[in-house]
C-alpha cells in the first residue's frame, strides 16, 4: 500500500486508473450483495446509474424537514438523559431521520450500525448478513438496486455523520452551523479513503492499494465518488446540535475509537443543563 497526502486527493480521486476497492459478491440480501449493488464500490456505467439513483433519492428530501425531524428525535432521546450521545443519538438520529425520509420509519438503526461496521472491509459476520436482510425487509423485501441504493445511503450516513456530531460536541466550542463548518474544515471526520490501481500507475502495480488522505479542503471527498449527501449531512447534524444545546458541556477527556480512516469519539456522556 502507498499513502498519498491530502494535497493529492482531488487529483487522485479523479484518476481513471484508481478505482474503489473491488467488492466480492454474495447471495441476494447479504453484505456481498449490498456491496456489489451500490455506487460506492462500482465504476463506469454501473457507478453512474447507481449514483443517479442515490442523487434522486437525496434530491427528494426536504432539508428543513430533515433538520427539524433530527432535532425532534434528538430531543426525544434526551428525555432519557443522562446518556451517551454516541450510543443513543449521534448515529441513531441521523439514521432514523433518513429512514423516515426514505419511507421506512420503523427501520431498526441497530441493523444499519451492524452493516456500517463491515461495509468498507466486506468482513461479514453472520449477524451482518442478517442485518442486511432486515434492512431489505424494511424497504419492502426485494433485493434489487433501488433497495440497495436506500440501504447504501443509510450505511454511508451512519458513522460519518455521527463523527461530525460527536467531534463538534467534544470540541466544546459551540453547536451552531458555523461550528459544524469549522469542525469540517479543521478536523474533518473522514481522514482517508482507499483506491485500487486498475493499471500500473503512481508507483502501484495493478491491484495495488492507495491510501488517500483527506483534510478540511475536501472533507466530503472529491471526484466521481465524492459524497452526494453533504447537504443532508449538514441539515441533520444542525438539527441534532440544536437539541444538544440543552445538555451540559461534556467534561473530562474523550476517548476516540481506534479507526484508521475515521475520527469518532467512543462515547460522550452528557446530562441536561440544569
Ligand atoms: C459529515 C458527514 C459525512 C461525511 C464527512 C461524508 C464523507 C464522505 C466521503 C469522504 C465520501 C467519499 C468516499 C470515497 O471517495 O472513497 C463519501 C461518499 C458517500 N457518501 Fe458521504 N459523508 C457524510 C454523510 C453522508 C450522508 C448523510 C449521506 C447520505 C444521506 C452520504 C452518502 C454517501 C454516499 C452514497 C457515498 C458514495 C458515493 C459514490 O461512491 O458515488 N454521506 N462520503
Amino acid at each position: 500500500m502507498i499513502s498519498f497526502g491530502p494535497d493529492r486527493a482531488p487529483e487522485l480521486l479523479a484518476h481513471p486508473g484508481l478505482v474503489p476497492p473491488p467488492a466480492e459478491s454474495g447471495p441476494p440480501g447479504t453484505l456481498g450483495w449490498l456491496r456489489t449493488s451500490v455506487a460506492r464500490f462500482a465504476t463506469g456505467g454501473d457507478h453512474a446509474r447507481r449514483r443517479t439513483q442515490a442523487a434522486d433519492l437525496l434530491a427528494a428530501m426536504d432539508l428543513d424537514v430533515l433538520r427539524l425531524r433530527a432535532e425532534v428525535l434528538a430531543c426525544i432521546a434526551l428525555e432519557d438523559a443522562p446518556l451517551d450521545v454516541m450510543d443513543r443519538i449521534a448515529r441513531d438520529v441521523p439514521v432514523r431521520t433518513l429512514a423516515e425520509a426514505l419511507g421506512a420509519p420503523g427501520l431498526d438503526p441497530a441493523a444499519v450500525r451492524t452493516v456500517a461496521a463491515a461495509y468498507l472491509t466486506g468482513d461479514a459476520a453472520p449477524e451482518t448478513d442478517a442485518a442486511v436482510a432486515a434492512l431489505v425487509a424494511a424497504f419492502g423485501g426485494v433485493p434489487d438496486e433501488p433497495t440497495a441504493a436506500r440501504i447504501g445511503l443509510l450505511v454511508q450516513a451512519c458513522e460519518a455523520t455521527a463523527a461530525l456530531i460527536g467531534n463538534t460536541l467534544a470540541a466544546g466550542g459551540g453547536l451552531d452551523p458555523a461550528d459544524l463548518a469549522a469542525q469540517l474544515r479543521d478536523d474533518p471526520p473522514v481522514k482517508a479513503t482507499t483506491r485500487t490501481a486498475a493499471t500500473e500507475t503512481e508507483g502501484l502495480r495493478p491491484g495495488g492499494t492507495a491510501r488517500i488522505e483527506l483534510d478540511g479542503t475536501a472533507p466530503f471527498g472529491a471526484g466521481p465518488h465524492a459524497c452526494p449527501g453533504r447537504d443532508q449531512a449538514l441539515a441533520i447534524a444542525t438539527g441534532v446540535c440544536e437539541a444538544l444545546k440543552r445538555v451540559a458541556p461534556p467534561t473530562g477527556p474523550i476517548a476516540y475509537e481506534p479507526r484508521p480512516n475515521l475520527r469518532i469519539p467512543a462515547s460522550i456522556h452528557v446530562r441536561m443543563d440544569p
